[in-house]
């Protein structure tokens, strides 16, 4: 049984992803081009990914010894338990290699398929989201809530482009290209941290396909609490694990589904 008061864990939580976002921000302007290694095309990974998620397993597991984990770089094996940590040390790699920016740390705890609380540090921009069960999200401490925007009509919509671009994925991205004209696009490279705009009123919507679960646990989970609202493409609640999500102020969510995701 988890012995502390959620708001407690949440404040160690959120600890922890500072003390590793600095060590990140540290890093970046160290890291020899050499230690940089490919996943697939596109696809980057570093000492310092490994590095930051063994800190966080092992300060994550003095935390709550009995919860397993779901992590990017498999530091620890998956192992079905009732509280999972699912956590992504450097959410942003390719920016990170590059010397830009932003980048993300994003810590998500599962209890039994449901998240509890969800921490995102951009250790740059010096921003912690964070939000737990039943209450509002918070970007350094202060309440946060989605923008108000009902329309595509000049919206400010952040998407990426997966690793694995398959002909659906591409059809999405060619819809979003008849919408050039109508609102503004971005990609910033951080699923995290651009869901977390979403969360704070920043952007009005956010879609990805070809995610992974903790690419967006811990930044869905804050944009919920902050009113947004999280689907995949086929309007379900499988974004978390089934690799694609629609992360939206709520407001303009199905027109957004209706234009760019399902349009044939
Ligand atoms: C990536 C980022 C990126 C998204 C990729 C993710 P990583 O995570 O979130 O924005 O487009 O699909 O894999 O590899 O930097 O942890
Ligand atoms: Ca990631
Ligand atoms: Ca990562």
């Amino acid at each position: 049984m988890m012995n502390y008061p959620i708001h407690s864990l949440c404040d160690e939580v959120c600890r922890i992803a500072i003390t590793t976002g600095k060590y990140l921000k540290e890093q970046q302007q160290k890291i020899d081009t050499s230690s940089i290694e490919m996943k697939g095309a596109r696809n980057y990974v570093t000492y310092v990914d490994k590095e930051a998620e063994r800190q966080l397993v092992t300060a994550l597991s003095q935390l709550l010894p009995e919860a397993g984990f779901l992590t990017e770089e498999a530091t620890v094996e998956f192992v079905e338990k009732q509280y999972v940590w699912i956590i992504d040390p450097l959410d942003g790699t390719t920016n990170y290699v590059h010397k830009d920016t932003p980048y993300s740390v994003s810590i998500a705890l599962m209890k039994e398929r449901k998240i509890l609380l969800g921490v995102v540090f951009d250790p740059v921009a010096d921003e912690l989201y964070y939000a737990v069960e039943n209450e509002n999200a918070r970007l350094n401490q202060k309440p946060i809530k989605v923008s108000e925007k009902n329309m595509l009509q000049n919206g400010y919509i952040g998407f990426g482009i997966p690793y694995n671009l398959t002909a659906e994925g591409e059809k999405i991205l060619q819809n979003a290209l008849h919408q050039f004209k109508k609102c503004s696009f971005r990609i910033k490279g951080s699923a995290a941290i651009e869901i977390c705009y979403v969360a704070c009123g920043r952007s009005d919507a956010y879609f990805h396909s070809a995610l992974s679960p903790w690419d967006v646990a811990a930044a869905s989970f804050i944009l919920k609490c902050a009113g947004g609202r999280c689907t995949d493409f086929s309007d379900g609640d499988n974004y978390i694990f089934g690799k694609e999500i629609v992360a939206s102020n709520g407001y303009l969510h199905q027109e957004l589904m209706n234009e760019i995701i399902r349009k044939q």
